[in-house]
């Protein structure tokens, strides 16, 4: 029987039962129902609403529900629409009339509220773990692999080159305001609906501020109204991983390229890659791939809800039942993600000929020739025209900068002396840049003392 039987002739049929359930989805969040539901009782107790004696058969009635869901053993019912329905009529069956002084001054509407804000808050410090230890492998690949070189694009097109490092760090300050959404999200969750009751407060002198305390929250939600309708740390949540899964799938789009026969700049680790059930050769990066694809489902997720949201009217709505399982699929895409990324990080083979040989080809030196122009009188507008031009020759002779001798060279500008030669090396050309977050050396160093930096604070 329904706890909300009692105003009910007949009962709901067997299809809107489960049309209606959010049992299913809830599961994942019984640990932060009973959580909730024992401050609720210690503080009613507390307050003289209920008494102690009750409040302690509640507790014990509600540790054992959970020792049987940790176990996996206890015994759902279809008839529970939702987990907090679930955990009462056990509790009242277990410990009978104490159990159903439980929900004195609660309704489901703050009930779900604090569920959901106590599950966003586990679940995003789990996500802020993963990413620690993703940016970790990050720095640990730049790190070992310092002085590789290898080219930098701008649309796709050889433009300069730049340090391997450089380029994977880039990722790691990606992921660094990934943590930094993910812990604003985490604190737009960390406030306290309990009390609130239906929509309205309650009549009973509950004290908020105390299982606000129970519950390890920041501050009770000031109005009782917003405090069960507001699920804007969801959007959050959402939001965050939205981002992060877009920071992952740009890793991932390179990472594709990079294992291409044509690039060759890295191999994946057998455990990283998928064969092909009809060419005995192929060597593909499915997990890359998947990552890629998975941000689809997670901004999805970000789009379900605001959609959802857009124009209820206050306070709650069966409409708000809707949004939990887009930020559970959310958490758990980008977690595992951030997973699957480390792991491809941590064991890829890096191929620093290739990236080197790469490196110059594209003309990536011609900066630095137009710049040696420059620093040696020229104004760099027309040392641009002038390598311009050097360029179009060297394309029109089927040459590099590199194969020029220092009288082509000096027919293009007398300005070039022999030592041109010097500022046509890639790698030279890489660690030169040390500008503070320049591709050279020294900045690279530095940066990636911040980047250890920012990690140990994180
Ligand atoms: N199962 C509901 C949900 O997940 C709980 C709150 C229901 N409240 C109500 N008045 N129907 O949102």
């Amino acid at each position: 029987m329904a706890l909300w039987s009692g105003r009910f002739e007949g009962g709901v049929s067997e299809f809107t039962q489960e049309f209606g359930a959010s049992l299913p989805q809830d599961k994942a969040m019984y640990a932060q129902d009973i959580r909730g539901s024992i401050a609720h009782a210690k503080m009613l107790a507390r307050q003289g609403v209920i008494s102690q004696e009750d409040a302690e058969k509640i507790v014990a009635g509600l540790e054992a529900i959970r020792k049987s869901m940790d176990a996996g053993e206890f015994e759902w019912n279809v008839d529970d629409e939702d987990i907090h329905m679930a955990v009462e009529s056990k509790l009242t069956s277990d410990v009978g009339e104490a159990g159903a002084r439980l929900h004195t001054g609660r309704s489901r509407n703050d009930q779900v509220a604090l569920d959901l804000r106590l599950y966003a808050k586990d679940q995003i410090t789990s996500l802020m773990e993963e990413n620690c230890r993703l940016r970790a492998s990050l720095v640990s690949a730049a790190e070992k692999n310092l002085g590789v070189v290898m080219p930098g694009y701008t649309h796709l097109q050889h433009a300069q080159p730049v340090l391997f490092s450089h380029h994977l760090l880039a990722y790691f300050w990606m992921l660094t305001r990934d943590f930094h959404r993910l812990a604003e999200a985490r604190s737009a969750a960390d406030a306290n609906p309990l009390g609130a009751a239906a929509l309205a407060g309650t009549t009973y002198d509950l004290d908020r501020f105390y299982t606000t305390e129970l519950l390890g929250m920041d501050h009770p939600i000031p109005n009782s109204m917003d405090a069960v309708s507001d699920r804007d740390y969801l959007l959050d949540l959402l939001y965050a991983c939205s981002v992060s899964m877009m920071h992952l799938s740009r890793l991932c789009e390179e990472i594709i390229l990079w294992s291409s026969t044509e690039f060759s700049f890295i191999t994946l680790s057998d455990s990283y890659s998928t064969g092909s059930s009809i060419m005995p050769q192929k060597k593909n990066p499915d997990f890359a791939e998947l990552t890629r694809g998975k941000m689809g489902r997670v901004v999805g997720d970000l789009v379900s809800l605001l959609v959802t949201m857009k124009g209820l009217p206050l306070a709650y709505n069966k409409d708000l039942q809707e949004c939990k399982e887009g930020p559970m699929d959310a958490a758990r895409t980008l977690g595992d993600c951030m997973t699957c990324m480390r792991g491809m990080v941590d064991t890829w083979e890096v191929h620093p000929q290739t990236m080197l040989e790469q490196a110059s080809k594209g003309f990536t030196a011609a900066t630095d020739v137009a710049d040696y122009l420059a620093k040696r009188g020229m104004p760099f507008r027309q040392a641009h025209e002038v390598v311009g031009r050097l360029v179009l020759y060297c394309e029109q002779h089927g040459k590099g900068l590199e194969d020029l001798t220092p009288e082509e060279f000096r027919q293009a500008s007398p300005l070039f002396g022999n030592d041109i030669a010097k500022d046509l090396d890639p790698a030279g050309i890489a660690r030169a840049r040390n500008t503070y977050g320049g591709t050279g050396d020294e900045a690279v160093r530095v940066q990636m003392g911040e980047a250890k930096a920012a990690l140990e604070r994180d």
